[in-house]
């Protein structure tokens, strides 16, 4: 099985890495996806953000890494991937999941989702991001090589 989990990745959590991790087990290759123009105003650069990912999962042999421009399910096609994998926090997640599964499933594409981890299930990039911007701690949330740059991305901020 060949699997792609798509995202922004602005930076990769605890929370991604533990979805990484678990769908590693059940996927042949997985394909993590970073959306290098994405509407959301990226604090990291899409290099700097797979840097930090191909830094997390160096422990994992069936990994591979690449930025993507346009829709995913194109993506799926080039790639020739079955399926999408995608974290599911809580219900507010659940909306928009649901929306882009019916639409990528249109597209000929299975979204599989992981329930996120209870203890990352409260956590985004988007809180963290705001956390390390005013120099609060983030250590529990990010693996080691996002904690360093976000220390950097604090200093700048300040
Ligand atoms: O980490 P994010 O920002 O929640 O990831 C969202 C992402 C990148 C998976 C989604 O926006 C996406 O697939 N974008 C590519 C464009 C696309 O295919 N849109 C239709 C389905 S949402």
């Amino acid at each position: 099985m060949k699997a792609i989990y798509p995202g922004s990745f602005d930076p990769i959590t605890n929370g991604h890495l533990d979805i990484i991790e678990r769908a590693a087990v059940f996927c042949d290759e997985l394909i993590v996806a970073v959306l290098e123009n994405t509407e959301k105003r990226c604090c990291f650069t899409a290099e700097e953000r797979i840097e930090m990912i191909k830094e997390s999962v160096q422990k994992l042999n069936n990994i591979r890494i690449i930025s993507f421009n346009g829709l995913v399910v194109d993506l799926a096609r080039r790639e020739k991937a079955n399926s999408l994998i995608r974290g599911m926090r809580d219900i507010g997640d659940f909306r928009f999941e649901w929306e882009a599964a019916q639409l990528n499933k249109i597209g000929g594409v299975e979204t599989l989702f992981l329930m996120t981890n209870p203890n990352y299930a409260f956590i985004s990039s988007s809180r963290i991001r705001e956390i390390a911007r005013f120099g609060g701690n983030v250590a529990h949330w990010v693996p080691e090589s996002v904690y360093k740059r976000l220390q950097i991305f604090s200093r700048r901020s300040s």
